[in-house]
């Protein structure tokens, strides 16, 4: 290979990460970032959503196509009721006061997670913020709220099992394709990297199907500190890996593979 051909070659050529279609985000510390100043973890949770803000802000500036946010999983019903209710009214006021700003800055947002089992007030919310948005073609904010991998992996178990019992599919047919195609992240592609913060090392059941091949970064920061500068942080160390599919080497484009 001659040495200028080195300079026509992609990042994804040269088997670097480059930059993330699918950034995913563990929004972690509240709690921890509360009792270090002696306040109440609501008050974490208050200034969590301000992180959020600003996180989601760099992503459309940095061209990330899409951002998913973990906001309450499906086990976090099992805080204190106080706790509960401060993040459903945060969450509640979040797309309320945000959702002609994100909007306007041309995001669609869509929102994974069990409905079935919310308030009419919160599923009525979420689906106005889904429809209001859906036409949009810039960041793709995917809420991921009452979201549970397990209870998302049982659903598209429990249809498929469905369809056979009808006569409309042969057990043969169930690849991982078609489980895919029946999680709530069917038309999502899978995040390439997940970021969680507050320095805990675990999924606590976030996309444990999507993230099959994805990059961890995992930041010391406490939520409420995120900002643009932790982000890019990531990005970079990201940019930095190799990803390689169960492959020998990086994958090549079309362009230079012989
Ligand atoms: C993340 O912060 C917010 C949610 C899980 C909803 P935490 O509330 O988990 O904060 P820590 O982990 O207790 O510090
Ligand atoms: C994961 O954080 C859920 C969200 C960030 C919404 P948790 O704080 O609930 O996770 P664990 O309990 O520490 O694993
Ligand atoms: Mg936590």
């Amino acid at each position: 290979m001659a040495e200028g051909d080195i300079l026509d070659m992609t990042a994804s050529d040269l088997g670097i990460a480059a930059a993330p279609r699918h950034v995913a985000l563990i929004m972690d510390g509240n709690g921890r970032w509360a009792a270090a100043r002696g306040l109440p973890r609501f008050e974490g949770h208050r200034r969590g959503v301000e992180a959020l803000r600003r996180t989601v802000r760099a992503a459309i500036d940095l061209r990330i196509s899409f951002l998913t946010v973990y906001s309450f999983s499906a086990e976090n019903w099992s805080r204190p009721l106080e706790e509960v209710q401060s993040l459903l009214g945060l969450l509640h006021r979040f797309i309320r006061n945000d959702l002609s700003e994100l909007h306007a800055n041309n995001v669609r947002v869509r929102v994974i997670g069990a409905r079935a089992d919310l308030t009419p007030e919160i599923a009525n919310l979420l689906r106005e913020a889904e429809q209001v948005t859906q036409a949009n073609t810039g960041l793709t904010l995917v809420v991921a709220f009452n979201y549970g991998a397990r209870q998302e992996i049982a659903a598209a178990a429990r249809a498929l099992a469905q369809m056979v019992a009808e006569g409309r599919l042969s057990p043969d047919q169930i690849d991982a394709e078609a489980i895919a195609a029946r999680l709530d992240t069917a038309d999502i592609p899978d995040p390439d990297l997940i970021i969680r913060t507050s320095g805990e090392q675990r999924l606590s059941n976030f996309l444990l199907w999507q993230a099959a091949y994805a990059e961890f970064v995992f930041s010391p920061i406490l939520w409420p500190d995120f900002d643009r500068a932790a982000l890019v942080a990531a990005l970079d160390e990201y940019a930095h890996r190799e990803r390689r599919f169960g492959r020998v080497e990086a994958p090549r484009s079309a362009k230079t593979a012989s």
